[in-house]
């Protein structure tokens, strides 16, 4: 439903402006783009100093404790603004939204608008009932289909690379994990929607597509008639325009037969997958309730380098989950050294209210955990500089980002995803133009950075523009 023009908030003489803080992961990315589309239907401009806001939102994570502890931080920031401006609209969301509703506004009673994660759509509304009363509002409850998942954000002009969510929510609740509090049950888009909108960003000049989800590989299998994820990656890779597909996050328990040949048969499916271990010793999974053991993993990392011997893997892991051992711990290095992950996510268990680990014996004193966690990481790091390091002096196809501002320097990934700088310092004769945001260009690799790879741009003939 359009809003009506003639309510619309305009402070004098000019558009309103929106200031938005995002925290989180890519879910979260993705929810905000949601909103920036909502209001600039709005009439809003989006501003990038708060001062200069006449609405302030805050995209919340609650994963584990310091990203919950952002927002406090946030609101102590943002919240005196009001001083200055009485008709400053302050609104949180996302999941600490989800989870502490109108409790948060206990606490900070000047906080305008809480609103959840199924509640996204409702927030142009919720700001105009606060500057037509002066009240504050909540809104916090899940609904079966969210909403918000049918706001296509569109892409920004010139845009390279879009998410697109097919699934929202997650049921498989391992032991340490806030995220099915927070975002709810399992759904899944149908697939003609989700294509329909790949479909779109492609006409709009997108060249690569992430497809979104807590746990995409589970998509459809709990929808009647719908197909499931490898049918949905074989359709979209069909799409004109389409360069690279990827997407996050797969659960190693739901990694199928087809998922596996799909890397080796996909056109445009990238050599890259994210598959979060979070633990290498069985009883620790056991614990965790992931489904899976570290056997069961490994068959799987071999499967998958089978089908695509470039393959690159990237990871999620936990140190210090309760009960974890110092041999329990070992296995989780063990893993990392078996699997040689380009880049892992690591984090020290941090117990979340209502998760059943919250109240398991055994949990990890903090020093112990911070000692495994540096442990951990500079094992890590030794390995991901081997892996870049062993790249130098070949060639990767590179889709091409931006570039600095002098027009030297220019960024983009490989397929693998890994941060490539180049140099492309003097023109080209034709047929060699200068590269484009969204053109794929061959780069030769001549230096390995900690977490990125340098290099100089060739000329084959293959360029793709
Ligand atoms: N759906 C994804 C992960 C979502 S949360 C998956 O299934 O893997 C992102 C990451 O945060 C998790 O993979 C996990 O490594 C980490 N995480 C989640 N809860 C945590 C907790 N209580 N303490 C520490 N890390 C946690
Ligand atoms: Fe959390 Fe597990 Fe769901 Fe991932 S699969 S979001 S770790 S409950
Ligand atoms: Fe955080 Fe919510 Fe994502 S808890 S990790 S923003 S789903």
């Amino acid at each position: 439903m359009m809003a009506d023009t003639t309510a619309r908030y305009a402070p004098a003489g000019r558009r309103p402006r929106l200031y938005i803080e995002t925290y989180g992961c890519q879910m979260n990315v993705h929810d905000s783009e949601t909103v920036r589309h909502l209001f600039a239907l709005e009439g809003y401009d989006e501003t990038a100093d708060p001062r200069t806001a006449d609405l302030i939102v805050i995209n919340t994570c609650s994963v584990r404790a310091k990203p919950e502890e952002k927002v406090f931080s946030a609101l102590g920031r943002r919240l005196p603004l009001k001083r200055r401006n009485p008709a400053l609209v302050v609104a949180v969301g996302g999941c600490v939204a989800q989870q502490w509703g109108a409790r948060l506004q206990e606490r900070w009673p000047r906080l305008d608008i809480v609103f959840g994660t199924h509640a996204i759509a409702e927030l142009p509304e919720m700001v105009r009932r606060v500057r037509e009363t002066g009240r504050p509002q909540c809104a916090n409850s899940f609904r079966e289909r969210i909403p918000s998942l049918d706001i296509v954000p569109r892409p920004a002009a010139g845009a390279v690379s879009a998410f697109v969510s097919i699934m929202q929510g997650c049921d498989n609740f391992c032991a340490y994990c806030i995220v099915p509090y927070v975002r709810g049950r399992e759904y899944s888009r149908p697939s003609t929607e989700i294509i329909a909108e790949c479909r779109e960003l492609l006409v709009a000049g997108v060249r690569e597509l992430v497809l979104l989800g807590q746990n995409v590989n589970s998509y459809g299998m709990k929808t009647s008639g719908e197909i499931d994820f490898p049918r949905l990656l074989a359709a979209i890779d069909r799409l004109p325009g389409l360069r690279r597909l990827r997407f996050v996050t797969s659960h190693p328990q739901d990694m199928s037969p087809d998922l596996i040949a799909a890397f080796g048969t996909l056109e445009h499916l990238c050599p890259q997958i994210h598959l979060p271990l979070q633990a290498g010793s069985d009883r620790v999974l056991e614990r965790m309730g992931r489904g899976y053991t570290a056997a069961g993993y490994l068959d799987i990392v071999e499967r998958l380098r089978r089908a695509r011997p470039d393959i690159a893997f990237s990871a999620d892991m936990i140190v210090g989950f309760p009960g974890e051992t110092e041999e329990d711990f070992r296995a989780t290095l063990d893993m990392i050294r078996r699997v040689r992950y380009d880049t892992v996510y690591s984090f020290r268990y941090s117990p979340r209210p209502g998760t059943r680990a919250a109240a398991f014996a055994g949990q990890v004193p903090d020093d112990e955990c911070r000692e495994r966690l540096a442990r951990f990481q500079a094992l890590q790091d030794e390995i991901t500089r081997a892996n870049l390091e062993q790249l130098v002096g070949t060639t990767r196809q590179v889709l091409v980002l931006g570039r600095d501002r002098r027009g030297e320097h220019w960024s983009g990934r490989d397929d693998a995803n890994r941060i490539v700088n180049f140099s492309a310092a003097k023109p080209h004769p034709h047929p060699h133009p200068h590269p484009h945001p969204g053109d794929i260009v061959p780069v030769q690799i001549t230096r390995a950075l900690r977490h990125s790879l340098q290099g100089s741009r060739v000329h084959t003939g293959t360029e793709a523009y």
